[in-house]
């Protein structure tokens, strides 16, 4: 009402503006000064009626006056759209500090209170967008997305990141953080919220879904919570605490990748045993009571656990190996790395229908700890990769005309030769994140010792194409390093500063938007790892920065506006692993294809 009030008195100031051409409308005494009879009597036809002269007095003042009342509610009007923008202003502020709080209480507490908060939660109107699961309202359809290209094309652009912060300082908690991405939002590139565990000595690692888009096709269920393993207390982290003890009961520890069924469970991969010898299972989580109902396979485990990735289409899963965490949850040790005993160095693959391992490829050497795997995101698809950490190459794997299934070293990042307190030793790249954008046309990864990110064209699979390369720090900028052998790319290797923070650390975890036109990179690997490597990112912090991404030429460049800096955090400088984004991303979801 009040505002087509307002535009109503407007638009009258406009039509007397226009009206009175040659006035300038500036004050109210101009408009008296000039008004002029001539005008008046033209438009009132009064100088041909009688007693025109007292008539057209009246007329006169009549119209000052209307005037007068016009120029003052149009002054009054604009006074007040000056205060409406501003009361705006500060309910949008006001809104974003209540989420601050109001989250504050929702994750994370002891089940008992779960409900309630959960409850409360899911009132909480001016939440919705956290938890909301974009393509549920308006369509009689379940969480997630369609396809991967209908995320591609018509997913929202992401307003929220939630980023796991490992605490270097073992006598604090770690939390995950909720990031503001929203360019709109009063509070852009800041972190706006912390969740904590409530609990030390967790180091989270990676997160999923209770549901994502694999139960599309199911509208009775909703994603709403998001799933922390962590590594070293073996805690998984929901909305309530699973306590560790209940995965060790099934003899699992160290859980690592967590994905969403379409049964509506919850799987998550483990890399050791109860007494954290190396052992790859899975431990599967009823999403509703939110109980370890027990483990995955059927029959004989993998000799080690990492990441998995399922394609039912093919009836097939495939996991990967780090190595042995009683070894490698103490730091990185070179020598162990040729050590079958504490490194993995296969793929193992598994019939997805009888969950029975039914064969492991052994990559050899160059395919030392593979870790991420990611299928393309085409449900149908029977192609996918998989990082190998050490020696930073990526393997693609498909299956022969026989159904068994190869994989063969289609990206190769060759280690440098650099001389290290004198001594001329290699550097490899050690890869650590890969991820395929949801139209399967680029793969990302990280060279978390080199400090570059690589985006390569996969267009055509069997001829991958660097497409672009951007640095942001490693170990030879780090340590200022000489380079004595470069068979790839050289550099330049310089510390990168964004807004005033010298980015210490390299790129290590990435998340891509859906439309793939941004990426934002993560630091921190494993915080016992992060110490020995780069000291001084578990001393200053890490950070999140974005880089933007041309889909059509390929190619990223470093946003300079943008950065998250994890050392100004309440508790001090923490370490941040992986994000996701509310309503599923890159390497969270898992579709399912039609039949
Ligand atoms: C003035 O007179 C003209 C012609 O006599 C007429 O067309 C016009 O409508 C009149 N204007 C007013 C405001 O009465
Ligand atoms: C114009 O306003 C004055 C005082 O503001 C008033 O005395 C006068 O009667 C008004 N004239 C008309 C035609 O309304
Ligand atoms: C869980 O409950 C216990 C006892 O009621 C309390 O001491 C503890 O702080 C609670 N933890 C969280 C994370 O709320
Ligand atoms: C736990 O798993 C390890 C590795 O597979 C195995 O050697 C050990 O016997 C298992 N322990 C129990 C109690 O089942
Ligand atoms: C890096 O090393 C070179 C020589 O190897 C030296 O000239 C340079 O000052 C060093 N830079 C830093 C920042 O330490």
């Amino acid at each position: 009402m009040l505002l087509s009030f307002a535009l109503a008195v407007l638009l009258a100031g406009i039509v007397l503006r226009s009206n009175t051409k040659q006035l300038q409308l500036t004050t109210l005494d101009d408009v008296l000064e000039s008004a002029d009879n001539s005008e008046y009597d033209s438009q009132t036809n009064a100088t041909t009626k009688p007693g025109k002269t007292r008539r057209k007095e009246y007329l006169y003042r009549l119209l000052t006056n209307t005037t007068r009342s016009l120029i003052q509610m149009e002054i009054k009007a604009r006074r007040l759209e000056e205060n409406m923008r501003s009361i705006k202003e500060k309910t949008a502020d006001l809104l974003w500090k209540n989420k601050d709080k109001a989250l504050w209480h929702i994750l994370f507490k002891n089940i008992s209170r779960h409900i309630s908060i959960r409850h409360e939660f899911h009132q909480h109107s001016s939440l919705r967008r956290i938890m909301q699961d974009t393509h549920t309202a308006g369509h009689s359809k379940g969480p997630g997305y369609a396809s991967p290209l209908e995320a591609f094309r018509s997913g929202p652009r992401e307003e929220l990141l939630y980023v796991v912060c490992v605490q270097p300082d073992k006598t604090k908690q770690d939390y995950l953080a909720t990031v503001d991405v929203d360019p709109k939002s009063p509070t852009y590139s800041q972190v706006i919220h912390r969740t904590y565990t409530g609990n030390v000595g967790d180091e989270l690692h990676h997160s999923g879904w209770n549901v994502c888009s694999s139960c599309h096709d199911n509208p009775g269920l909703k994603r709403n919570l998001l799933i922390l393993p962590s590594l070293v207390s073996a805690n998984v982290y929901a909305v309530d605490v699973i306590d560790g003890s209940e995965m060790r009961s099934f003899n699992c520890s160290f859980p690592h990748t967590t994905h969403c069924l379409a049964s509506g469970e919850i799987m998550i991969s483990t890399m050791g045993d109860k007494d954290e010898n190396g052992k790859g299972d899975f431990v599967l989580i009823d999403s509703q009571t939110l109980k370890v109902t027990g483990t995955w396979t059927n029959g004989k485990t993998a000799n080690f656990g990492y990441d998995f990735w399922y394609q039912p289409y093919h009836d097939v899963m495939v996991s990967s190996e780090w190595g042995t965490p009683k070894y490698f949850k103490t730091g990185f040790h070179p020598d162990d790395v040729a050590n079958p005993k504490r490194y993995g160095s296969s793929l193992n693959v598994y019939k997805w229908s009888t969950r029975e391992l039914q064969q492991v490829i052994e990559l050899g050497k160059e395919g030392t700890a593979p870790l991420e795997v990611r299928f393309l995101h085409d449900p149908k698809s029977e192609l996918g990769f998989v990082g190998c950490g050490v020696e930073a190459n990526v393997f693609r794997f498909k299956p022969n005309s026989d159904r068994k299934w190869r994989a063969d070293k289609i990206i190769d990042v060759p280690a440098k030769k650099v001389l290290q307190d004198g001594v001329e030793t290699e550097l490899n790249g050690l890869m650590t994140d890969i991820l395929v954008s949801l139209d399967d046309k680029y793969l990302y990864f990280t060279c978390w010792l080199h400090g570059d990110v690589r985006q390569y064209d996969i267009s055509d699979p069997e001829n991958p194409k660097l497409a672009g390369q951007v640095f942001l720090g490693g170990q030879i900028a780090s340590n200022n390093l000489t380079v004595v052998e470069d068979k790839d790319n050289k550099g330049p290797y310089k510390q990168v500063t964004v807004k005033d923070k010298t980015l210490q650390g390299s790129p290590q975890m990435i998340q891509l938007s859906l439309d793939g036109k941004r990426l934002y990179v993560s630091c921190s690997l494993f915080s016992p790892w992060d110490k020995q490597f780069y000291p001084k990112s578990t001393e200053e912090g890490g950070w999140i920065v974005k880089l933007d991404v041309d889909t059509e030429n390929g190619g990223m460049k470093l946003d300079p506006d943008f950065l998250i800096d994890f050392g100004r955090e309440p508790n001090g400088p923490v370490l941040p692993h992986e994000m996701r984004y509310p309503g599923g991303d890159c390497t969270s979801d898992i579709w399912l294809a039609d039949q």
